[in-house]
């Protein structure tokens, strides 16, 4: 069954949870579309698990239709969203549209996701009347680390928690077709989802949201710079990674490969020949 922002909401209406995870290239796109995964998310976090940098800020809009356009070839019935990264949409309305236009133009994509609440509603109404659903993201915002003072739960206080309810009402009525609610407390995150027509994706943000949502080398095991709480390790790809480059590496200088079954053969009678 194809995903779209219509069954994205129909969704929440039934209480049917939203699966989503980070992609950023064909051949995982493709696994994850083949598992029914609901919606795939082109993240900036590539610029730190596919790229190297310790933040999301140096990703740049070519980086991003790059890896956008691979998960887009990958993606059969998934509903790709892809980040507009940071200062491709803080300047102003008209860089948010047009780069918001590039994603889904040039990448692919079905929608936008774009970080922060009232400050960006402006944003979030111009791209959606270009007709182009927008994401919403708040709560810890990684492209606001510096302003943040790093990676850390948000809206524990009295006043944060309440900044966030006005963000996420202010985000709806400015037209975001969902919202991702990043590393804040579970009761919060429930009672955000409770309150919005729109659906809640979580991460790091408890059950109660209609959706949730992982960096796949966390749920993965690949990746380790950084483990956040919040991530649940479905497998140890990692280490089952690492264990076969070993085994090839051994293989190879024990010249058990490639064996006989991997190599092609050549008449013999052209071989004498090409040998005298
Ligand atoms: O870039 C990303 O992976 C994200 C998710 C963590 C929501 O924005
Ligand atoms: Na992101």
């Amino acid at each position: 069954m194809k995903n779209t922002i219509l069954t994205l909401a129909q969704q929440k209406r039934n209480g049917d949870k939203i699966s989503m995870l980070t992609a950023y290239d064909y051949s995982t796109a493709k696994l994850m579309d083949e598992a029914g995964v609901n919606c795939l998310l082109v993240g900036d976090s590539l610029g730190m698990v596919m790229l190297g940098y310790d933040s999301t800020l140096p990703v740049t809009m070519d980086d991003m239709l790059h890896h956008t356009k691979a998960v887009t070839r990958g993606a059969k019935n998934a509903f790709v969203v892809a980040d507009l990264p940071f200062m491709s949409y803080q300047v102003s309305v008209e860089d948010a549209v047009v780069n918001a236009g590039r994603l889904i133009k040039e990448g692919g994509a079905h929608a936008v996701k774009l970080e922060g609440g009232k400050e960006v509603c402006a944003q979030i109404q111009a791209i959606t009347r270009a007709s182009i659903p927008v994401i919403a993201h708040l709560g810890l915002t990684p492209q606001s680390v510096n302003a943040l003072g790093g990676y850390k739960v948000q809206g524990r206080e009295r006043e944060a928690a309440q900044k966030l309810v006005d963000d996420a009402l202010a985000v709806e009525k400015a037209g975001a077709s969902a919202v991702v609610l990043e590393c804040i407390p579970a009761p919060l995150a429930e009672w955000l989802t409770g309150l919005l027509n729109i659906p809640t994706i979580g991460i790091g943000a408890g059950a109660g949201c209609d959706g949730q949502v992982l960096v796949y080398q966390d749920m993965l095991a690949m990746y380790n710079d950084i483990t956040p709480k919040f991530v649940k390790q479905y497998g140890s790809i990692g280490d089952m990674m690492k264990a076969s480059f070993q085994a090839y590496i051994q293989e190879i200088q024990a010249g058990i490969f490639p064996a006989k079954e991997h190599t092609y053969k050549i008449d013999k009678a052209i071989m004498d020949e090409v040998k005298s």
